[in-house]
């Protein structure tokens, strides 16, 4: 069977090369919805029916266990797929989403003030400061969402002066409030990183969450052997976007590298 790794569009690529670079043992299915992209400025009901559409899209693919690499779709709709979907109708499937594993990071360093850029959604959703006071109600969090930033990193616009002007408009906020470490909440945002790191200077910790992700994982499949063992293991790779232009395809190469190599082919697919 499979892993599979959805996201709303190209910016869970960004845990899927991490995934690959770790675990690239496993046989994986990606599925982004590139056509319905950007999730982070719909309403919470919408978004849980498009991930619910992409999930029973990759239970059918053979896939066992899912990662949402996508921070929108997990603080929307992980506690409501945990509860509904799964009990009712897959109750012998795992969903795993990309919040918690950097959040145990973050709360477990010597993090205090703690600043988040992700999605409106996300920062509506009011997940990563839940997440964090449970983990650590010492620490302070403070949060703010950068619409902007999404179309910016799909359009392949990874740095320069316009960059930094949104980031700034975006961090400057949160830098009034004095904190000493800046997650990046949105899996596009890991491309910035650079530039993100550049716009807030040395003095903060600009955390990520792909290398995380992988690391929790690792742990998650020994402590759960009886999913582990039911893994294909033959490093077979799919990749399903629900839109396709050969833009697409250069944009895939931007986010994975080497890893997306001459034999793999992008697959159409119309989630209903
Ligand atoms: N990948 C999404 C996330 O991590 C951002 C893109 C979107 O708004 O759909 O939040």
């Amino acid at each position: 069977m499979n892993i599979g790794v959805f996201d709303s569009g190209l910016g869970g690529l960004t845990i899927f090369k991490a995934l690959l670079q770790q675990l690239p043992q496993y046989n994986y299915v990606y599925l982004g919805d590139n056509a319905r992209v950007p999730y982070g400025n719909r309403s919470a009901e919408t978004i849980y029916q498009f991930t619910k559409q992409a999930l029973e899209f990759l239970f059918k693919h053979d896939c066992l266990l899912i990662i949402i690499a996508c921070n929108t779709s997990t603080a929307t709709t992980l506690r409501r797929i945990q509860t509904e979907l799964l009990p009712q109708h897959h109750p012998d499937k795992h969903v795993l989403g990309i919040i918690k594993p950097v959040v145990e990071t973050v709360a477990a360093s010597t993090a205090r003030r703690v600043g988040v850029i992700a999605t409106r959604a996300t920062v509506e959703s009011g997940s990563f400061i839940r997440e964090l006071k449970k983990e650590n109600p010492a620490v302070a969090v403070f949060q703010n969402a950068g619409p902007l930033l999404v179309p910016f990193i799909e359009e392949g616009e990874l740095k320069g002066p316009v960059l930094q002007t949104v980031l700034k408009r975006y961090i400057d906020p949160l830098l009034r409030h004095g904190i000493d470490h800046l997650i990046l909440g949105c899996t596009h945002y890991g491309l910035i990183k650079p530039a993100v790191q550049q716009a807030i200077g040395n003095k903060v910790k600009v955390m990520t969450e792909e290398e995380v992700v992988a690391q929790k994982l690792r742990s998650y499949l020994k402590k759960h052997p009886e999913v582990e063992t039911k893994l294909g293991k033959t490093t077979q790779r799919r990749f399903f976007i629900t839109d396709y232009s050969p833009r697409y395809q250069n944009l895939v190469r931007l986010f994975l590298g080497n890893h997306f190599q001459d034999h793999h082919r992008l697959e159409l697919v119309k989630l209903t």
